[in-house]
């Protein structure tokens, strides 16, 4: 008797204050960063779950997890690749970059970790193949999701490509194209892969030192005589006809609009 009106406390204790033992993923693992946050804030996964299949549901490890430890020297190499490899000239991470691709702040949380490796180790289309590693790939997570829409927020653009302007589409193709390629305002250049990606070549977001960003007067010296501009240089000179500057800079112009799109329909 006095056993079974025990065990009925015991059954409304629990379910008025889960033990915190419903956390599953203790069940398994030691606590850690306990005052940053719990398990589940910055791995994601499914804490009322034992299997740990489901207890992993789209879990975040690695790397990837320094999102939410902001002190992380993690996230402070993974600023610098992202600036070094100049995600910035296609996409938007953090509110800012070209909008040539996709919004990063509104996709980043919407994916796998594995789907993120695959994006960054294996690129699609238009995406430079950088020769990342998985460690560098959860490196860069680890920032893409610090400065994205936790949320899944609406994309701030829709990628476009401008129709038309065949003149500069024909000047970078047979100039440029043989050795370099760009995503630009008139979508996918070039199948060179001798020299760099010139995509955003002439705004803020491609790397290069603050000192020596390239601009119009800069490109033309270094078309002419790369050996000029840059002692040791590999690129042979390249001869313009009069016009062909010009295209190829239209091709390459800075393409972010000034005013934020309008939001679709
Ligand atoms: C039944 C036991 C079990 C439960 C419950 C469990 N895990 Fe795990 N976890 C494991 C095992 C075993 C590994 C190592 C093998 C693997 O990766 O599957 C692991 C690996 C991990 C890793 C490292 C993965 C990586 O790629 O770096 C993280 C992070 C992790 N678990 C977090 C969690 C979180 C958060 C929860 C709760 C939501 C949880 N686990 C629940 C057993 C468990
Ligand atoms: C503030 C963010 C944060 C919180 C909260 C957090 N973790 Fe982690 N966790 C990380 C990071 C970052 C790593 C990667 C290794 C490191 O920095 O220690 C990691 C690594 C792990 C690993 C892999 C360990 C290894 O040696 O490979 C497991 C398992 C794990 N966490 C489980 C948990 C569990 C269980 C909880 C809840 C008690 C938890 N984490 C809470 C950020 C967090
Ligand atoms: C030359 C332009 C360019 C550069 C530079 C670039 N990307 Fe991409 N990226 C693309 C294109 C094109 C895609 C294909 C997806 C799309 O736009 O719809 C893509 C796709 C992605 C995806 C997958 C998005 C999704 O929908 O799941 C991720 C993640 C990503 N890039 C991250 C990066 C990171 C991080 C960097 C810097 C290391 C970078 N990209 C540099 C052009 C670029
Ligand atoms: C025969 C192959 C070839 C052709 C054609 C060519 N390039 Fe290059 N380019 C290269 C190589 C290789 C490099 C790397 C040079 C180095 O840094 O030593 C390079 C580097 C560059 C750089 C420097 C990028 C940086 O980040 O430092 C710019 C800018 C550039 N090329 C623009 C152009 C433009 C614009 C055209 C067309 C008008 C063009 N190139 C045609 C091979 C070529």
């Amino acid at each position: 008797m006095a056993g079974l009106g025990l065990a009925t406390v015991a059954v409304a204790t629990a379910a008025a204050a889960p033990p915190p033992a419903a956390v599953s993923c203790l069940e398994c693992h030691p606590s850690h960063y306990a005052s940053d946050g719990g398990c589940v804030d910055c791995h994601r996964g499914d804490a009322r779950a034992s299997r740990p299949a489901l207890a992993h549901h789209r879990l975040l490890g690695g790397a990837a997890a320094a999102w939410g430890l902001p002190a992380s020297p993690v996230l402070v190499r993974a600023v610098a690749l992202r600036d070094s490899l100049g995600c910035r000239r296609c996409h938007v991470t953090g509110g800012k970059g070209e909008r040539l691709a996709i919004d990063l702040d509104s996709v980043v949380w919407a994916r796998t970790q594995a789907e993120l490796r695959q994006a960054l180790m294996h690129p699609a289309q238009a995406m430079p193949d950088f020769g990342l590693g998985a460690t560098v790939a959860d490196t860069l997570v680890a920032v893409l999701l610090r400065d994205g829409d936790r949320f899944g927020g609406a994309s701030r653009y829709q990628v476009r490509f401008r129709a038309g302007s065949e003149d500069s589409l024909q000047a970078f193709a047979k100039l440029c194209g043989g050795c370099h390629q760009a995503l630009t305002r008139d979508g996918r250049q070039g199948v060179g892969t001798a020299g760099p990606n010139l995509s955003g070549l002439l705004g803020p977001f491609y790397p290069a030192p603050p000192d020596s960003a390239w601009n119009p007067e800069r490109l033309e010296r270094w078309l002419r005589n790369p050996r000029a501009v840059r002692a040791g240089a590999t690129m042979p000179p390249v001869a313009l006809k009069p016009g062909e500057l010009d295209a190829v800079l239209r091709s390459l112009a800075h393409p972010t609009p000034a005013a934020p799109a309008a939001p679709e329909r």
